[in-house]
């Protein structure tokens, strides 16, 4: 059942306490978390101890995405502070393979991130035990791009391996993600649907989250 991650790169981070609790009011599980360096991505954004400070004020899920040039080197201190998973960018991994292991290995859930750029046969090696796969539906670095439609095609390949190797990792997209195409996000098979802008750039988030819920879920079910 497909799932809405508000990130909290477009909440008001003076008020990120009260945004987040906010959305926690429309029933929601997880809490995408957007870590930026100012190299891997022209933006800085927050570290481990901005994840610490939240983890204590709520207990939803953080998936923390690594948008970063070396995440070998924070993965542990992430963990400590509160991440559940983990998301590591494909593209910044040279040992892709052993990052995604000690993700796991230090307790987290394990993705593995797609740039617009990239294809999904370079993740053909590891999906076999990584948690979740996540595509970059806008180049990463920043909220409230547009969203490139070709990133459904990657979920659907990605949709297709899972089903012929029969595989259980979770399908994520990221960016651009809004009520004009949460129904062909969700038809295409997503199961998490990262939502920034479009949830905490409205009057009321929590109604936002529960709105593309509904116009998500309506999309795929079948009416007889
Ligand atoms: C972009 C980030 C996204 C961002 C999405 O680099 O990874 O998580 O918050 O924001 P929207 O939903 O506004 O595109
Ligand atoms: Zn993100």
């Amino acid at each position: 059942m497909l799932e809405i991650l508000p990130s909290i790169l477009s909440a008001d981070f003076a008020r990120l306490g009260e945004d987040i609790h906010r959305v926690e009011a429309a029933g929601i599980r997880m809490l995408h978390v957007d870590v930026m360096d100012g190299h891997f991505v022209p933006n800085i954004t927050l570290g481990p101890p901005v994840v610490k400070s939240i983890r204590k004020i709520t207990k939803l899920t953080l998936d923390v995405h690594l948008m970063i040039t070396d995440p070998d080197q924070y993965i542990g201190a992430f963990v400590e502070a509160g991440a559940g998973m983990i998301s590591v960018h494909q593209e910044a991994c040279r040992h892709l393979d052993r990052t995604l292991r000690s993700i796991q290995a230090e307790g987290a859930e394990a993705g593995v991130v797609l740039n617009p750029a990239t294809p999904v046969s370079t993740l053909d090696e590891v999906l076999d035990f990584v948690d979740y796969v996540l595509v970059m539906s806008v180049n990463p670095g920043f909220g409230g791009q547009k969203f490139i439609p070709r990133s459904l095609d990657k979920v659907r390949q990605l949709v297709r391996r899972r089903q012929e190797r029969g595989l259980s990792f979770a399908i994520e997209i990221d960016g651009g993600a809004g009520p004009a195409n949460i129904g062909d996000i969700a038809r295409a098979g997503v199961d998490l649907v990262v939502a920034g802008s479009s949830v905490f750039g409205t009057a009321d988030p929590a109604q936002a989250v529960r709105d593309l819920t509904m116009t998500a879920r309506d999309a795929v079910s079948f009416r007889v």
